[in-house]
């Protein structure tokens, strides 16, 4: 695991390298400072030296301020070090899932790749900042502690060797407790996250259904949920505190004990006790903050490894080796195709789909709800790909393509789709960043929306609100269809994309989309009036394909077709 994120650390190493010689050298001063006051004691005092005691105290205040001034450097380099950390496994994480297929997305919640980018990162982050001093800083004062203590009575160091291992045992018990529980943590700041998320999402839908009660009940579990495994993870990780208190007591009362002897017997010095317990708490500091950092690790190992999991997620469309292939004219076949959302799944969504769309063709596609028609036309783009059979275009497997190009030629307005903040203009170009503005003037008067920009005094700059909210459901379609124009593309999906317009405008948009002659349009719609004059038409049922016709074929020959047109005549009151 660490190796995996090494090298984030690697292109900040200058800086850790600072860091950890700043908190050396301060260490080193640190250490210095009791020796110079048993020096004090054993000869300044006992000999009434004024200015012995005055020069070891001098030299005294200049190693704390050197050790002050060392240590302010150390956090400006720690904090440098472990935000620029930070700074690049989020991006990485972010480009990670820039390149996620929608099958990689339907791994992850949203939520949850929200909480893996942001605070599992500054869990990471925060480690680093605060965790490489105490890390450098313990062992290089536990071993000249040590030294120290051992230079001054061998005899009583001999405490450690009964300590050290009690401690050891007791930490080990915590941190095998705890590392469970802070992953449970992180789960669930995710739900938490997943609430707030859906909640703000569908804001609207909540107010108009009045549920704020119902979403407050549930933020409610979730919070309770959070706040339980938090105090369970931090009510088991403060057992640290008591366990080294009750430790450090016990052997300052053996040394004061077996020193105190020594003194009587005149083995021993009182300012060599006074120094060597200035050693033995620095000793026992360092196994304090040995251990903290062992549970700020645990803490970070549980972000650590969900982190690891978005970098190590593999994309699973790829781009091809050669990326030179163009589509010229949108010519499109399905071959024995059998597609599953997941591979465990045991029923197919599409089976055995076989059928040609001639390029320039217009064609309509029908179908209950859940017959699988977004799933038919996300295997075009490649936003999905097949689990058995080919899609071709031009007779080129459309794996063959570059995503990129594909995703250019084929234009797809999907049917849960949105806008984002910012202008009409922006939006528009979103699409298309070159596209000129006799192109948006061209793209917005084929989807009919022309004339509802042109009302606005603003125009195109016409703000739209966070998510489009300015706009209507069947403004928001056209705008769409219009963004996807942009890209002039070979192929043109629209799945469902007119549901919200009148019918009269819908006309308007299928005249306009009639002069895209070199354009292939799949039209999606629950209307039969929306795909009736398409040169074929494919009637969907439970994944399969029933038929496929004209118009009039169709309400001759197919029952599923009747009953639809039929249905939707008696509907419309004709
Ligand atoms: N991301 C997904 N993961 C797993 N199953 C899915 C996913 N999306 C759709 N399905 C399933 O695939 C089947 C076909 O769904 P699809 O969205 O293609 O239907 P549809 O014909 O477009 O329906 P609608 O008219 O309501 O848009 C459904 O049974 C649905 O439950
Ligand atoms: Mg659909």
């Amino acid at each position: 695991m660490l190796k995996r994120l090494f090298p984030y650390a690697q292109k900040h190493r200058k800086y850790l390298m600072l860091a950890c010689a700043c908190v050396i050298l301060e260490t080193v001063f640190e250490l210095v400072i009791p020796t110079l006051m048993a020096d004090i004691i054993d000869i300044g005092v006992a000999n009434s030296d004024k200015g012995y005691i005055l020069w070891k105290g001098a030299q005294m205040i200049i190693c704390a301020l050197l050790a002050l001034i060392l240590g302010i450097m150390y956090a400006r380099f720690a904090a440098t070090a472990g935000q620029g950390f930070g700074a690049e496994l989020r991006k990485d994480e972010f480009e990670r899932v820039q390149n996620f297929s929608f099958a990689n997305t339907d791994h992850f919640s949203t939520s949850s790749l929200i909480t893996r980018l942001t605070s599992d990162v500054t869990i990471l982050q925060t480690a680093i900042s605060n965790g490489i001093r105490p890390l450098v800083r313990a062992p290089v004062m536990l071993l000249m502690a040590l030294f120290f203590t051992f230079t001054i009575n061998p005899e009583l160091t001999m405490v450690f060797v009964v300590v050290t291992p009690i401690l050891a045992c007791g930490l080990f018990v915590i941190v095998r407790k705890v590392g469970p529980l802070y992953r449970l943590m992180q789960a669930s700041i995710d739900q938490i996250n997943t609430v707030v998320q859906e909640n703000l999402n569908a804001i609207r839908v909540v107010k108009s259904y009045v549920r704020e009660g119902y979403e407050e009940e549930k933020f409610k579990k979730m919070n309770i949920a959070l706040r339980d495994n938090s105090e369970h993870a931090f009510r088991t990780s403060v057992w640290n505190m008591p366990l080294f208190q009750y430790v450090m007591y016990t052997t300052i009362i053996c040394i004061l004990f077996f020193g105190g002897q020594m003194i009587f017997e005149g083995v021993m010095k009182v300012g060599e006790l006074t120094g060597f317990l200035s050693y033995v708490m620095q000793i026992l500091n360092s196994l304090m903050m040995i251990s903290a950092v062992f549970l700020m690790l645990t803490r970070s190992i549980a972000s650590c490894e969900r982190i690891i999991e978005v970098l190590d997620e593999v994309p699973d469309i790829h781009d091809p080796q050669n990326k030179d292939l163009i589509v010229n004219s949108g010519d499109i076949t399905f071959h024995h195709v059998y597609f599953k959302y997941k591979t465990t799944a045991k029923e197919y969504v599409l089976s055995n789909i076989d059928m040609h769309i001639p390029a320039g063709s217009t064609i309509g596609i029908l179908g209950g709800t859940g017959s699988a028609k977004t799933s038919l036309v996300q295997l075009i783009p490649r936003l999905y790909d097949v689990s058995e059979g080919e899609v071709l275009i031009d007779g080129h497997n459309v794996k063959e393509y570059s995503i990129e190009h594909l995703r250019d030629s084929v234009g797809m307005v999907l049917q849960k789709n949105v806008l984002f903040s910012g202008t009409i203009r922006e939006n528009l170009l979103w699409g298309n960043e070159h596209a000129t503005d006799e192109d948006i003037d061209w793209a917005c008067h084929v989807a009919s929306v022309d004339e509802f920009i042109h009302q606005f005094p603003k125009g195109y700059e016409t703000d739209l609100g966070q998510g489009g909210v300015n706009v209507s459901g069947g403004q928001k379609q056209r705008l769409c269809i219009a963004r996807a124009l942009l890209k002039h593309p070979k192929v043109l999906i629209l799945d469902d994309s007119t549901s919200a317009v009148d019918t009269a405008t819908e006309a308007n948009i299928r005249e306009g989309l009639a002069t895209l002659k070199e354009t292939t349009k799949l039209i999606i719609a629950q209307r039969v009036s929306s795909i009736q004059h398409a040169d074929q038409i494919i009637i969907l049922d439970d994944g399969h394909i029933n038929a496929i016709g004209t118009h009039d074929e169709l309400l001759k020959n197919n029952s599923i077709y009747q009953d639809i047109y039929y249905s939707q005549m008696e509907g419309a009151g004709l």
